[in-house]
């Protein structure tokens, strides 16, 4: 897809805003730290009533200069102080804004379905330069010649989990179509910080098996030939009858749900997603594998956190189960597997872990630093998946003035090769909320028609 970057703006908060340092919470600091792309594709009607001054990228940017201004945290930069941990420098150094132009129509782009030509449309982030130099947030603009357009929001990890990315687009799209903010960010990144004495000490009770190394493939001593290996991405649909189908199976089958509360939808299909992966990489039936999961702790925390707190509030813990035990069992086992791992996070198990991180000595093993060239960091990869949950989060329905987008997708899973890794996957809503749902998934190439297979024909 012909794509021509044709201006780049550092847009700055519209009013001076809070300027210092501020600690990151040991949550910002860990698993991915790099920017992760989201994508909206806009068709414009031609009967839009516009004023004769209003142009979209004009719009675009002062509606975010103003929006900088309660999230100025994120027009900071990253400064890293040693062992491989991070601050955040509020200093109002702005956010970057690219205008583009295709010369291809959304139609060209088909049903959307994953392509590398996707990669023109994100913007750039140079991972060579010193982190205090990067802008935390990234957009990018594209307009294409049938008038319709794209917004590619990339935003640093280290400031933001699922749940406060999508509140910030969500208020931008607000302001950009003259309304005001809805909810004022909530950044207090202390009050997930370790305590001094510890507010939980460290007991045999709190095994943070996330921070462990993953199962390896039976036989290897390590992963470095998986992670060499070509990976694909697909874009899967599930239909409202599909979930309804999974959920029934994963609830009817013997291991019955523990506290008598159905397996969700979530459960469910996850613990299908695990098992045909299995199948798929050809498990043995002595293979450990593990599934992560992304919990949003806000709401599990004693008391509560505001669902508006700014920051990275959802953390990582993991299933584990052998894979024949997976392929074996009914789909509810392996659903049992994933609510087990979700049950574990409570006020204790969020305040040990950051106590466990606080004693680290260096936090770069703990990092996704894949981006900055290195070989360091967690991989989830083969024998091992992670599905991400944006079930919940509101990723539809970013109406910037023109209405509603026509389709949205994680960067990541839109271009073979780029960003995603083996094993990554997020589960979202269908774009018409009729009930359908949508497995974005990462996997080798290797694996990834037999995936499909066992994921579609397995459904009772
Ligand atoms: N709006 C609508 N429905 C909601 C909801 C909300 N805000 N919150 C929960 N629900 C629904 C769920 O959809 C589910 O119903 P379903 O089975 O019909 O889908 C039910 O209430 C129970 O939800 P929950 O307790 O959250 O369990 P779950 O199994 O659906 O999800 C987690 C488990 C761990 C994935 C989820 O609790 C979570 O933390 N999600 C956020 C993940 C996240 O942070 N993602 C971004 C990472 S960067």
């Amino acid at each position: 897809m012909p794509v021509s970057v044709e201006a780049c703006y550092t847009v700055k908060p519209m009013e001076p805003t809070k300027c210092g340092r501020v600690a990151l919470s040991e949550w910002d600091q860990v698993g991915t730290i790099t920017h992760v792309p989201v994508i909206y594709f806009y068709r414009l009607s031609q009967n839009l009533d516009l004023s004769p001054n209003y142009t979209i990228a004009s719009n675009l940017k002062d509606s975010l200069s103003r929006v900088l201004v309660p999230f100025y945290h994120l027009a900071g930069r990253l400064h890293w102080i040693s062992n491989g941990r991070l601050e955040l420098d509020c200093n109002a150094m702005g956010v970057q804004f690219f205008e583009a132009q295709s010369s291809s129509t959304l139609e060209d782009l088909g049903d959307f379905s994953p392509s590398s030509e996707y990669q023109y449309l994100f913007p750039e982030v140079d991972y060579t330069l010193p982190i205090h130099e990067l802008p935390l947030v990234l957009i990018q603009l594209t307009k294409f010649k049938c008038g319709g357009i794209s917004i590619c929001t990339s935003m640093s990890h280290a400031v933001v989990d699922g749940q406060s990315a999508f509140h910030f687009n969500y208020e931008w799209a607000r302001l950009a179509r003259g309304e005001t903010l809805q909810t004022v960010p909530f950044f207090e990144p202390k009050v997930l910080r370790a305590g001094e004495p510890p507010s939980v000490p460290l007991t045999e009770c709190h095994v943070h098996m996330e921070f462990e190394d993953p199962p390896l493939l039976l036989g290897q001593t390590n992963n470095s030939e998986e992670r060499k290996k070509k990976t694909t991405v697909a874009i899967l649909k599930l239909s409202k009858f599909q979930v309804e189908t999974l959920r029934k199976t994963a609830n009817e089958s013997w291991h019955k749900p523990s506290n008598g509360r159905a397996y969700t939808r979530y459960e469910s299909v996850t613990g299908h997603v695990w098992r045909s992966a299995c199948k798929a990489r050809g498990h043995k039936e002595k293979q450990l594998t593990a599934v992560g999961i992304s919990v949003d702790s806000r709401g599990r925390m004693e008391p509560p956190l505001p669902k508006e707190y700014f920051g990275n509030a959802s953390l990582y813990v993991v299933g584990f189960s052998l894979a024949g035990d997976l392929m074996s069992k009914p789909l509810g086992y392996a659903s049992s597997r994933v609510r087990e791992a979700i049950e574990r996070v409570n006020d204790e198990y969020v305040r040990s872990g950051i106590e466990f991180l606080k004693n680290q000595e260096d936090l770069s093993s703990f990092q996704d630093l894949h981006e900055f060239g290195s070989e360091i960091g967690p991989f989830g990869g083969n024998p091992n998946l992670g599905v991400v949950s944006w079930l919940t989060l509101p990723i539809h329905g970013v109406d910037f003035g023109w209405g509603k987008e026509l389709y949205m997708g994680p960067g990541t899973h839109m271009s073979p090769g780029t960003h995603a890794s083996d094993g990554e996957s997020f589960l979202l809503p269908g774009p018409d909320g009729d009930g359908s749902l949508v497995l974005a998934l990462c996997l080798q190439v290797v694996h990834m028609d037999a995936f499909k297979k066992h994921f579609y024909e397995d459904i009772e």
